[in-house]
């Protein structure tokens, strides 16, 4: 089997890695790839919102399967197109994919299906917004209807506040023709929670939940950022609220999905927070999230590939996903500096890793042999162990014998994850 995988993160290094544990995967393509794939995978100069691109490369090489993670070529409608040449893929269609591709579009979803989420609003016109924000009460919270790199939402103070967020995002136009409308929020509260399922549009088999860490700095405080670090299981989610969630979310969004026409093939992210009235979705992704992958599928005990094909070919069932019981934890290496400026070019020293260790290579290039840093977040420093302190101990030893100059960490990743078991 050769196997074509489109993106460049820590993401796709997780996933490349674990398709590589089958045996009948001959060949991984990369596209773009990076410094750090280029060590599991052939990796080809070819942008991952390069659609055109991608289908011209996978017609001229031969690829049997397809896995496209990140959302933009999945909103793009990289999977139709490269069906449409019959190749067959991991990843929802561009008609599915919209679930992520527009907030207003889930938010109608969840609404007319009963779907539990903060109330909201949704405006194409600025002053209209600004007029019903006057009204409100505060914290609110606003939203860019399209993809806007994980910054097009604003959790505004006060009236002053949210309208600058509004001239901004719709006047402005920070975020292109993703900002054209918006959504206006309930700020909601409760401990936040990543569900990533695996889905045919019939069966959805949930993996295990994981826990994000989006601030800069500890103690979750400073700038918003991609990520800095993951655990997983998530502590927070209990069975009992794994078990409502099926009920009242899971399902029914593949549901609704059917029954707009819209049938959701691939992996499904929901970003779901615990408030005191229940479970209520934050948000839909259309694909793996990241940093989660990175503690998700270190766990996965069942062959991904058999996996993504059984999503692919409508055959998926509860017993072919299985997780191993224990934890994960993910820390993110970063340039000093990151989310703003930083330098970028520093060779890294990557360690010998063991068998539950794992160096996922986000923004990293290969220069002369070597491996130097070239984007803000540079490498996940992962590992397992049989309880979650375990796996954050060795996470963070793990983390100290990556060597590159300018490297910065949080160093409370898992922290409050190991508060909640305490507490319990
Ligand atoms: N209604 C809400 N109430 C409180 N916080 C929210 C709400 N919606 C979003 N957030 C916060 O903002 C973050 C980003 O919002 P999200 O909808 O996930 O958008 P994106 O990931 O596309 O930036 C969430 O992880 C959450 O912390
Ligand atoms: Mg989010």
């Amino acid at each position: 089997m050769k196997i074509l995988v489109v993106g460049g993160g820590g993401r796709e290094h997780a996933v490349i890695k674990s398709l590589k544990k089958n045996a009948s995967v001959t060949k991984i393509y990369a596209l773009p790839g990076n410094g750090g794939i280029a060590d599991d995978a052939e990796c080809y100069p070819v942008k991952a919102t390069d659609v055109d691109g991608i289908v011209k490369f996978a017609s001229e090489h031969p690829v049997d399967f397809a896995v496209v993670t990140p959302d933009d070529p999945l909103v793009l409608g990289c999977v139709n197109c490269l069906e449409a040449i019959g190749i067959p893929c991991f990843g929802p269609r561009a008609e599915a994919a919209i679930i992520e591709g527009s907030k207003v579009f889930s938010k109608n979803l969840m609404k007319k299906y009963g779907i539990p989420t903060a109330a909201s609003e949704s405006f194409s016109d600025a002053e209209a917004a600004i007029a019903y924000l006057k009204t409100q009460r505060y914290p609110v919270v606003i939203k860019a209807d399209g993809l806007a790199l994980g910054k097009g939402v604003i959790i505004a103070q006060n009236a002053a506040e949210a309208e600058r967020a509004v001239r901004e995002i719709m006047c402005d136009k920070i975020f292109g023709a993703s900002g054209n409308k918006i959504l206006v929020e309930e700020f909601l509260e409760g401990p936040e929670v990543s569900v990533l399922a695996f889905t045919d549009g019939k069966t959805i088999v949930p993996m295990v939940s994981s826990m994000d860490h989006k601030r800069a700095k500890d103690g979750d405080e400073g700038l918003n950022t991609g990520g800095m670090g993951t655990v997983a299981p998530n502590p927070y989610y209990t069975e009992k609220i794994a078990r409502e969630c099926m009920d009242t979310i899971f399902r029914p969004t593949v549901s609704a999905m059917n029954a707009e026409g819209r049938t959701f093939k691939g992996c499904l992210y929901f970003g779901l927070m615990l408030t005191r009235d229940g479970a209520k979705v934050i948000e839909y992704n259309c694909r793996f999230g990241d940093p989660e992958t990175q503690v998700v599928l270190p766990l996965l005990e069942s062959d991904l590939l058999t996996i993504m094909q059984a999503v692919r070919n409508g055959t998926l069932t509860q017993d072919m996903v299985r997780f191993k019981a224990g934890a994960a934890c993910c820390v993110v290496l970063a340039s000093d500096g990151y989310p703003q400026k930083y330098e970028t070019g520093y060779e890294i020293s990557t360690p010998e890793t063991g068998k539950d260790e794992f160096i996922f290579v986000a923004g990293a290039k290969k220069e002369d042999g070597r491996l130097k840093t070239s984007g803000g977040r540079v490498l996940g420093a992962t590992a397992t162990g049989d309880t979650l302190k375990e796996a954050v101990r060795k996470a963070y030893a793990l983390a100290e014998r990556v060597g590159f100059e300018n490297a910065y960490y949080r160093k409370d990743i898992g922290g409050r994850a190991l508060a909640c078991l305490r507490e319990e």
